[in-house]
């Protein structure tokens, strides 16, 4: 129970890797707040998690509404005392597949603020209480896309948040404050099989990624094993980002 006396925030928790996520940090002891657009999603992803023994709260957070942000992390601070681990997961993957030049400037601005601004005002948010507890991580959820094997708004928007990771890694380090960010592969979302197969040309592991793949990455970045790495990038993709 590496997480024992931790609270953790998690965004977009009330289904796939979100609560992957929020499971796995339960599962090392951690107190789970699931913060989700769908309120009644969040709050039975909490109750599923909560059977296991752990402590968990589930809320309806939109990630893009501003006041949301900041009642999710004034109740875990009121419910729990504050708040150590931030997963900035909730991402919107509309897009994915397009090409920039295809969506129109308000798709962008909406891919943008979710994907990068949000996690930005998430972390903002939690920084009082992150410094009040001595210190705290946060973990963005970039994506495999941000490198090389998509060319869209959503693989723009996730090379932007590998970018303000090193950003909030340099401006919070000075709390003790660690920033750190994971970028998976194809896991089990939906992918149009022509680009799967283009995908998996370049896959080195022949096989289909699963949320747990990504589950030992976040207790490592989240826990003192990884105690002085910040401003990083961990890549799971099974190797599609691997060069010479
Ligand atoms: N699934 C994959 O294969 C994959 C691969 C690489 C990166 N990612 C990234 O991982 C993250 C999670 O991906 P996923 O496939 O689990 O997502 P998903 O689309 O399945 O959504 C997961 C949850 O996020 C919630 N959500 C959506 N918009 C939200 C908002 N504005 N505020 C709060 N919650 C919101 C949804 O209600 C849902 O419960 C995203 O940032 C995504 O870009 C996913």
């Amino acid at each position: 129970m590496k997480l024992e006396g931790k609270v953790a925030l998690v965004t977009g928790a009330g289904s796939n890797l979100g609560k992957m996520y929020a499971a796995a940090l339960a599962g090392e002891g951690a107190t789970v707040v699931i913060g989700d657009l769908d309120g009644d999603l969040a709050r039975s992803a909490a109750a599923e998690i909560a059977d296991t023994g752990a402590v968990t709260m589930g809320l309806e957070m939109d990630v893009g509404n501003d006041s949301h942000i900041e009642s999710a992390v004034e109740a875990t601070i009121a419910r729990f005392g504050g708040v150590d681990i931030l997963v900035n997961n909730a991402g919107l993957a509309r897009g994915r597949w397009n090409l920039c030049s295809e969506l129109s400037n308000d798709e962008w601005r909406h891919i943008m603020w979710i994907n990068v601004g949000a996690p930005l005002a998430c972390a903002r948010a939690c920084r009082p209480s992150m410094v009040a507890r001595g210190g705290g991580v946060i973990v963005n959820q970039s994506s495999m896309g941000a490198y090389g094997a998509l060319s869209s708004a959503y693989s723009v928007s996730k090379l932007a948040i590998s970018g303000l990771t090193v950003a909030l890694a340099h401006e919070f380090g000075v709390d003790n404050i660690r920033v750190n960010g994971i970028a998976p592969g194809v896991m089990n979302g939906r992918v149009p099989p022509e680009a799967l197969e283009r995908i998996m040309s370049m896959q080195l592991l022949k096989r289909r990624g699963a949320p747990p793949d990504l589950a030992g990455t976040l207790i490592y970045l989240v826990t003192d094993a990884s105690s002085f790495v910040t401003g990083q990038i961990l890549i799971v993709d099974g190797g599609v980002a691997a060069r010479p």
